[in-house]
């Protein structure tokens, strides 16, 4: 039989990482540079800072360590854009998001110097090839043509080898990220990237469907979390106007 999937879904607070943590079915929870569009708002990733993830890994470790289980997901912290451009930066800004509670840091693109560098330092390291945020803008399917596909696959065995502990093929095509999966030892994790990888990994507000103007093909909203927060809202509001919220048992007493 094949090995479990590896589950992975990002998160950025204390609050849903105990929840997740308690459900006992996700792997690993990924702080992601996405936080920059779910939580920022902005249109990239490309303005998140360090000192942001660092802030977030934190509160996400807060939320795992009050979970209560035993077995806790593994927490990857992402390094943002231009925190690793160099072995002596990677090494120091890895150091900086495992001392606030990382227990990986994921990279993108094709570092395997740097990854065999934070591998030497003993720092568990996720890579990140395909549609990489924060070198491709144009959110499109990567690996289409056969030179593309070389390259990615080469990519793939060199981060493998230089010894990346996990690797996330994000919106390529499932043959490319099948082909990848068996050439290499490292477990991959897709993201677009169809069923053959060895795990999945989906930005949690995308999974919990809060963003009703987002639907790309790979997606699938488990959860209709627009429509029940709206509800929510509603409710609370109507509530409130019709004092019927608080009632008598939301009420204190004088003694
Ligand atoms: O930043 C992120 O959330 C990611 C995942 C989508 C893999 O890189």
């Amino acid at each position: 039989m094949n090995s479990p999937k590896h589950i992975m879904v990002t998160c950025y607070d204390a609050t849903f990482a105990k929840l997740i943590a308690e459900t006992g079915a996700v792997d690993s929870v990924l702080v992601g540079d996405s936080l920059g569009m779910v939580i920022q708002g902005h249109d990239s990733t490309l303005s998140v800072s360090m000192d942001q993830i660092r802030y977030h890994v934190a509160a996400v470790a807060r939320g795992l360590h009050k979970a209560k289980v035993e077995k806790k997901p593994l927490l990857i912290a992402d390094m943002p854009v231009d925190s690793y451009n160099t072995i002596d930066s990677a090494i120091q800004n890895a150091k900086s998001l495992i001392s606030v509670g990382a227990e990986m840091v994921k990279v993108e693109g094709a570092v395997s110097d740097r990854v065999a560098a934070l591998k030497k330092e003993g720092i568990a390291v996720c890579g990140h090839i395909g549609l990489t945020p924060q070198s491709i803008q144009d959110f499109k399917v990567q690996g289409k043509t056969e030179l593309e596909a070389q390259r990615l696959l080469r990519e793939a065995k060199d981060l493998s080898n230089a010894g990346v502990d996990l690797l996330v093929l994000e919106m390529i095509p499932s043959s490319l990220a099948k082909k990848i999966t068996e050439s290499i030892s490292t477990p991959t994790v897709g993201i677009g990237a169809g069923v053959y990888t060895s795990g999945q990994v989906l930005v949690l507000y995308d999974l919990l469907g809060l963003n009703p103007d987002f639907n790309p093909k790979f997606l699938k909203k488990f959860m209709n979390g627009a429509e029940s927060v709206s509800h929510a809202l509603k409710s609370y509001s109507d509530e409130v106007r019709a004092e019927v919220y608080p009632s008598e048992k939301n009420s204190f007493k004088d003694v």
